[in-house]
C-alpha cells in the first residue's frame, strides 16, 4: 500500500513509518518542515501544512491511505498564532476533504481519550469535533484513542519532570489523575494492523496500556530511574487552574488554565480495545520495564531496550 503518514516526522509518526516500511508498504511522512534525516531509512518525506489545503491536496491524492498524526501538544499553551482548532479541526477537515476529492479512500485518525465537542479543554474539544468530521466523511475510516504514549522521544514522562523538582515537589491535585500509558512499540503495530485489515473500518478504538498509573506515580518512576526520589505535595487544583503553582521552583514553562484542566481528565479506558488486535494487557510493556526499573517479562521487549 502507498501510505501517507501526516505528522509522520513526530514521535509516534517515526515509529509508525518504520513499522509500515518493515511490512513492505511505500511510506511518505508529511509535515511542515520534514527533515529527511529524521525519518527512518527508506521513508520518503513531503512538505505540506495540514492547515493549508492547497499544500497537501496533491500529495494526499497520490496515496492509497492517510494516517492523520498531525499534532499540537495539549501539555503546553499553543504558541501565539496557532490554536487546537486550527491544527486539529481544520487540519483534519483539510486532510479528509483532500482524501475525498483525491480518491484516497482509507483514513486512520489519531484521536485521544476524553475527546468531546463539549469537553473542558480546547484540545479535547477540537479533537472531538475532528472525530465528527471523520465519521461524517465518505471515507473508510478507523479512529484510535490511546492514553498517553511512552517511548524514546515521547513528551509525557519528560513533562511530568518539568512540572516537578526531585525530592520535594507540588503537582496539581497531588497528581492523582489516572493515566494508562502504552508503549509506542505496542501501539504502532495496532495502527498498521488497522490499515491492513478491513474488519477495522468504521471502528473507534480506546487503547490503554497494561496498568493504571497516577501522574504522581509517573513522576516518581521517572526520578527513580535516575536514582532520585520524589515527595509530592498536593497543590489545590484551584491554584493550578490559575497556572501559578507549576511555575514555582522550576523554570517557567508555558502552562496555563487549559493545561491544568486537562490534568483533571481521567485518561484510562473502561474496555481496552487492544483485544481487537489480539493483544492482552499482560503482554504489553510497562513503564517500569521501559525505564529499566523492573526486568522485561517479554523477550521481545528485552531486545528492544
Ligand atoms: N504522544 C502521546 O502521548 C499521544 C497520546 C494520545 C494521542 N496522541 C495523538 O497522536 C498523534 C501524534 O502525536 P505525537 O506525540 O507523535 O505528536 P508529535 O511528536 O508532536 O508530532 C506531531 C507531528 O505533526 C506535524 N505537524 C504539526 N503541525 C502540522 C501541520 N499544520 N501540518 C502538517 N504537519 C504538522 C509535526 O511536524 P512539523 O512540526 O514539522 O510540521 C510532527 O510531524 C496526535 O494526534 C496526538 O494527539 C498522542
Amino acid at each position: 500500500m502507498n501510505v501517507l503518514v501526516a505528522g509522520g516526522t513526530g514521535f509516534i509518526g517515526t515509529n509508525l513509518c518504520a513499522e509500515l516500511r518493515d511490512r513492505g508498504h511505500a511510506v511518505t511522512a508529511l509535515s511542515r518542515n520534514p527533515d529527511p534525516t529524521s525519518v527512518p531509512e527508506g521513508v520518503e518525506t513531503a512538505m505540506g501544512d495540514a492547515q493549508a489545503y492547497d499544500s497537501i491536496a496533491e500529495t494526499v491524492a497520490d496515496h492509497d491511505a492517510v494516517i492523520n498524526l498531525v499534532s499540537l501538544s495539549p501539555l503546553y499553551q499553543p504558541p501565539s498564532g496557532t490554536s487546537h482548532e486550527e491544527v486539529h479541526l481544520q487540519g483534519t477537515e483539510n486532510l479528509v476533504r483532500a482524501a475525498e476529492e483525491g480518491g484516497t479512500d482509507r483514513f486512520v485518525q489519531m484521536s485521544g481519550l476524553g475527546v468531546d465537542p463539549d469537553a473542558p479543554t480546547a484540545f479535547l474539544r477540537a479533537k472531538g469535533q475532528a472525530e465528527e468530521v471523520v465519521r461524517d466523511s465518505s471515507l473508510a475510516w478507523t479512529i484510535f484513542c490511546p492514553s498517553v504514549v511512552f517511548g524514546d522521544g515521547a513528551e509525557f514522562v519528560e513533562f511530568t519532570k518539568k512540572l516537578t523538582t526531585p525530592y520535594l515537589t507540588g503537582l496539581p491535585g497531588g497528581g492523582k489523575t489516572p493515566f494508562q500509558p502504552i508503549w509506542v512499540g505496542d501501539l504502532v503495530p495496532m495502527l498498521a494492523d488497522a490499515l491492513e485489515d478491513d474488519r477495522h473500518i468504521g471502528k473507534r478504538y480506546e487503547i490503554g496500556g497494561p496498568e493504571v498509573l497516577t501522574m504522581k506515580r509517573v513522576a516518581e518512576l521517572a526520578y527513580e530511574a535516575e536514582g532520585k526520589f520524589l515527595t509530592v505535595l498536593p497543590v489545590p487544583m484551584a491554584l493550578a487552574k490559575l497556572g501559578l503553582t507549576v511555575a514555582g521552583p522550576v523554570p517557567f514553562i508555558p502552562f496555563g488554565p487549559d493545561q491544568a484542566r486537562s490534568l483533571k481528565v481521567d485518561n484510562t479506558v473502561d474496555d481496552n480495545d487492544i483485544a481487537a488486535f489480539g493483544r492482552t494487557e499482560d503482554e504489553l510493556r510497562t513503564l517500569e520495564e521501559y525505564l529499566g526499573l523492573t526486568p522485561s517479562s517479554s523477550p521481545a521487549h528485552a531486545e528492544a531496550v
